[in-house]
């Protein structure tokens, strides 16, 4: 899939991995359509206006994402080539808490919700749009990258939601690969390791913690960057059209045991 001229959707996009994302489509001459429950991101944004769409807005809501891809269809024509799903959440908390009582249901949920059933709402939403657009090249109509984490197998204390959420996301790229193959649309899931992002630094690790983290990645020993590192292999699935129906790890060769 060829990216300059062609429109981009990216959800989270208006902080850390999907802002990196957001950047680099935007260097390399595409259409971006940011989606963000936040309206922060926005400034990042600043005089790019003709090629950026930013629309604040909750990837678990059916009305909000029909109109943001409603509003990206009439700014940038029927021409919705991809989805990149960055928006996600953190949460932390075991089955059953020191003091012994069971998660908070809710919170399970509301991760569920945010991460899988978020993700879900919009590769279906888009898709939807993207069987209604001409095919290009090789009958291609489009490629969409879930991003996952590394925790969608090996999991932590106290990750027990996230990795559920995670694990869905996961599960879904290869039954999502079968259903939209016919249409010529690839489905990537991406497992990051540790990024340095906002979200990584809400975790407001001590430098005990941050070295026990860190010590299970093998080269290079550091968090990853979402400049360079991420955003790339983003922008190497979109262009490589055998990439498809895959979860791949981008971790440094990290593979956690319990930490
Ligand atoms: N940073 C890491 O180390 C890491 C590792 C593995 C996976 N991930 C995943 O990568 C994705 C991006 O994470 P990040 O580190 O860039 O985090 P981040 O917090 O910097 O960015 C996430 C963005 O998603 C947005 N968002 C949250 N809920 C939303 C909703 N309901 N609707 C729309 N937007 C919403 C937030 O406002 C935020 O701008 C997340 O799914 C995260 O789980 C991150």
């Amino acid at each position: 899939m060829r990216i300059k001229g062609n429109t981009f959707i990216v959800t989270g996009g208006g902080s850390g991995l999907g802002l990196s994302t957001a950047q680099e489509l935007l260097r390399l001459k595409a259409n971006v359509v940011v989606i963000d429950l936040k309206d922060d991101g926005k400034s990042f944004f600043k005089g790019q206006e003709q090629s950026v769409l930013f629309v604040q807005a909750d990837v678990t809501s059916e009305a909000s994402i029909t109109k943001a891809i409603q509003q990206a269809i009439e700014k940038f024509g029927e021409n919705i080539r991809g989805v990149v799903n960055c928006g996600g959440i953190l949460s932390i908390g075991k089955i059953v808490g020191s003091n012994g009582k069971p998660l908070d249901l809710d919170l399970f949920k509301f991760t569920v919700n945010v991460n899988l059933v978020g993700t879900f709402n919009v590769c279906r939403l888009v898709a939807a749009q993207m069987v209604k657009q001409k095919p290009l090249e090789e009958g291609e109509r489009g490629v969409i990258i879930n991003v996952s984490s590394i925790a969608y197998q090996d999991g932590q204390i106290g990750q027990v939601s996230y990795s559920a959420s995670k694990g869905g996301v996961a599960s879904m790229t290869l039954p999502m690969t079968r259903d939209l193959s016919k249409f010529g649309i690839r489905v990537v899931s991406i497992a990051p390791g540790l990024f340095e992002t906002p979200m990584a630094s809400t975790l407001n690790h001590s430098k005990e913690m941050k070295q026990k983290l860190l010590y299970p990645v093998e080269y290079p020993a550091r968090a990853g960057k979402s400049d360079g590192e991420f955003n790339k292999l983003v922008i190497h699935l979109i262009e490589n059209t055998y990439m498809n129906g895959e979860v791949i790890r981008i971790d440094a060769g990290t593979r956690l045991g319990k930490l």
